[in-house]
């Protein structure tokens, strides 16, 4: 496996990949990989000649207060995971080379997306999301581009991204990987102490009861969203940021579980932030995420 540290290392390899007519794929990660990442790998691995995983902790999509100085880093174990999951480069850039000290731009949706759901408390995360992806499709020119499901609101943005500005790149959404408990696998589960691991089960077991409920024909959103946010409440370490139904496509909170229809959530366990989803699709309308 290729181990690239500057852009013109990636153009140069790709292009030599293109050259031969082999296809590319790109996993966009922050590193401390695990099992949802070797996921995205191996789907990528299966639907393209050759892989590309970025490895970068992109400071822009960190507010003032988040962890960016703290958020895990195992580049060494990123690698060995990557190359026994046939991915053919890592691109491991330093910030000094994804960001000029005079850079300036940025790459932004300007429409609700990204006010919604985590943007409420996370009013820069998207932009900083927007543009480092749109950077990254801009250096490694894949074919196709692989993100996790588990952070859905990222995967409806980066689609909707990709429509506006007209990237020729087939977004490829891929199922939420979980711990045989149930837990969502998240480089942040690291932070949480063994108390607070059981804990975090309360979010699991809220998406399984309102997918349950969504399955037995639930039409009413906010019916689900309580029952979800009752069945939270009862874990005494767990404080709910949001429990919410939006369009999968628009985000925009709905009332009623028609079409495609995204049930996310963000909690607190202690000092860590996680998030959960479930899509649930009905009738005719919407295209599945995953
Ligand atoms: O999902 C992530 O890990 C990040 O938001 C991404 C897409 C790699 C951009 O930094």
């Amino acid at each position: 496996m290729i181990i690239a540290e500057t852009i013109s290392e990636v153009r140069k390899q790709v292009k030599e990949w293109k050259q031969q007519g082999l296809t590319v794929g790109l996993v966009p990660t922050m590193g401390f990989l695990h099992e949802g990442h070797a996921s995205l790998v191996d789907r990528a691995v299966s639907m393209c000649d050759r892989v590309v995983a970025s490895d970068f902790v992109n400071p822009t999509q960190f507010g003032p207060n988040e962890d960016l100085a703290t958020y895990p880093r195992d580049f060494e174990h990123d690698c060995k995971l990557l190359e026994e999951h046939g991915c053919s480069m890592v691109f491991h850039p330093a910030v000094s080379e994804m960001y000029a000290p005079d850079a300036a731009t940025y790459v932004e949706i300007l429409n609700d997306m990204p006010k919604q759901l985590c943007g409420k408390t996370r009013p820069i995360h998207f932009r900083g999301v927007c543009t480092v992806v749109s950077k990254l499709f801009n250096i490694v020119t894949p074919d196709r581009a692989f993100f996790g499901q588990k952070d859905a609101q990222q995967l409806s943005i980066i689609r909707k991204m990709v429509r506006d500005m007209s990237y020729d790149i087939e977004v490829v959404g891929c199922p939420i990987v979980r711990e045989p408990d149930g837990l969502a696998k998240s480089s942040r589960n690291t932070y949480l102490s063994p108390e607070e691991r059981q804990a975090a089960l309360i979010l699991s077991g809220a998406v399984a009861l309102g997918r349950q409920m969504a399955e037995d024909g639930e039409k009413d959103a906010g019916a689900i969203v309580e029952a979800m946010k009752e069945k939270i409440g009862t874990e005494p370490m767990a404080v709910i940021d949001y429990v919410e139904a939006v369009n999968l496509d628009t985000l925009e909170p709905v009332s009623r579980m028609e079409g495609s229809v995204l049930v996310a959530m963000a909690v607190y366990i202690g000092k860590t932030r996680l998030i959960d989803n479930f899509i649930a699709e009905s009738g005719e309308a919407g295209q599945a995420g995953a």
